[in-house]
């Protein structure tokens, strides 16, 4: 008897520290040495000055609550719609690894409340910033914060606001099934395609074949089996549900 109490408080002591190290201590310990590397950056200043205007944008902004009441109302049970969200910082440098052009076009597979897609639009002088999500409170909330973020960047200077006012008019959202989108304007992807079932994966994949040879496409946890795809980066990057495999790949 003593021996399965010793092994049980054993066993559950393991799966706690696990929990507290992928959950708290090496999230925290990567976004120190990411705000470290990105000290160096030339525009340093204003990434921070982004980066609280992003922050103010998503202050309350309870995207999970929204996501968890649509996939009730619908009756959702696929864990395809399971919530999670980008970091800021953590984006910034994933999108860097693209290397985005003056005029290019994002695509965010999946946007949620929209972070990726702002993210995107306010770091980097794209021509559009697009966002396609299926649950409607989602996709809603998205345009409210497309409203809001206006307001916002107004109480800055006229400089800022000329400069960011412009960037965010690159910004749309499209309620809609992302396998039914054509993507073939597309410069940059992101998926965030950690739960997505290998059928769905899959048929992306196969949507895939019209992009535009240079195509980048960033996945998390998923890869690309195919000759028409390189490999340009693969590393564990914040997330907000952790440390998470993102996988860049350019199409040839
Ligand atoms: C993990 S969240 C990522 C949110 C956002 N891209 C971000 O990183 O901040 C995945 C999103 O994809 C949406 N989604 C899942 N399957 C979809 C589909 N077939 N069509 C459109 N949106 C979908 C979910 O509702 C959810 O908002």
């Amino acid at each position: 008897m003593y021996y399965i109490h010793a092994f049980a408080i054993t066993v559950l002591l393991l799966v706690t520290i696990q929990y507290v190290l992928t959950a708290y201590i090496f999230p925290k310990k990567a976004k120190k040495t990411l705000e470290n590397q990105l000290k160096n950056h030339p525009n340093y200043k204003r990434l921070k000055k982004i980066e609280a205007l992003f922050n103010q944008l998503y202050k309350r902004s309870y995207a999970n609550f929204s996501s968890y009441s649509d996939r009730k109302n619908f009756n959702i049970k696929s864990n395809e719609f399971i919530y999670g969200e980008i970091d800021f910082l953590s984006f910034f440098s994933i999108l860097k690894k693209t290397n985005p052009q003056p005029g290019e076009v994002f695509y965010d597979l999946g946007s949620g409340s929209g972070k990726a897609v702002f993210a995107a639009a306010l770091c980097f002088e794209l021509s559009e910033s697009l966002g396609i999500e299926l649950l409607p409170a989602l996709f809603k909330k998205s345009n409210r914060q497309l409203e809001r973020v206006k307001t916002l960047i107004l109480h800055h200077d006229r400089d800022f606001s000329d400069t960011y006012l412009a960037r965010i008019a690159s910004i749309h959202f499209f309620n809609e099934n992302i396998l039914h989108h054509d993507y073939s304007n597309a410069d940059i992807l992101y998926i965030a395609a950690t739960c997505f079932s290998e059928e769905t994966w899959n048929k992306l994949i196969a949507q895939f074949a019209c992009l535009k040879s240079g195509t980048r496409i960033i996945v998390t946890s998923k890869s690309i089996h195919n000759q028409q795809f390189v490999s340009i980066h693969s590393h564990a990057e914040l997330m907000s549900w952790g440390l998470c495999t993102v996988n860049i790949y350019k199409k040839i």
